[in-house]
């Protein structure tokens, strides 16, 4: 009986517990937009900080849809972009994961300018 009761009593912290693990697991979204912020830093040179390009020919990527920027960070790592300055960009884009481009994407859609007379 006291076996029972033992496997009860351990089931029962099992379940309890589970929903606080996947819950650590998961990040908040300020977390996200500091690890794609984090991964954004080789970006910026071209692309700049708030994702707004200083340079006429770099496109300005703040704001942008997430699911476009995934599309076309893939397309350049699988050599579907290839026109006009679409050789820098491959260098980049084939390092990067599935994961690395997510975080990205998630950053540079929600960066927002801060200071505007920059
Ligand atoms: C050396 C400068 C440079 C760096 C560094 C750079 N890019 Fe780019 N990026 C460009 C240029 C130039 C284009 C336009 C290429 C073309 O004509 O397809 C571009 C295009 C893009 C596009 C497509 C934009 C659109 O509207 O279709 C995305 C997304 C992008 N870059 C993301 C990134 C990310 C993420 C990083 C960092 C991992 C990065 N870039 C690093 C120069 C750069």
């Amino acid at each position: 009986m006291s076996f029972i009761l033992s496997i009860k009593r351990f089931l029962f912290v099992v379940l309890l517990a589970t929903p606080l693990v996947a819950f650590a697991d998961e990040i908040t979204p300020e977390q996200q937009f500091e690890i794609g912020k984090q991964k954004a830093l080789v970006c910026v040179t071209c692309h700049g900080v708030d994702g707004i390009s200083a340079t006429e020919t770099y496109p300005n990527l703040q704001g942008q849809k997430q699911q476009y920027l995934i599309a076309a960070l893939k397309a350049y790592k699988q050599n579907q972009r290839i026109d006009g300055l679409a050789i820098l960009m491959q260098g980049y884009a084939k390092h990067l994961s599935d994961q690395d481009m997510r975080d990205l994407a998630y950053y540079f859609s929600h960066v927002k300018t801060e200071n505007h007379d920059q």
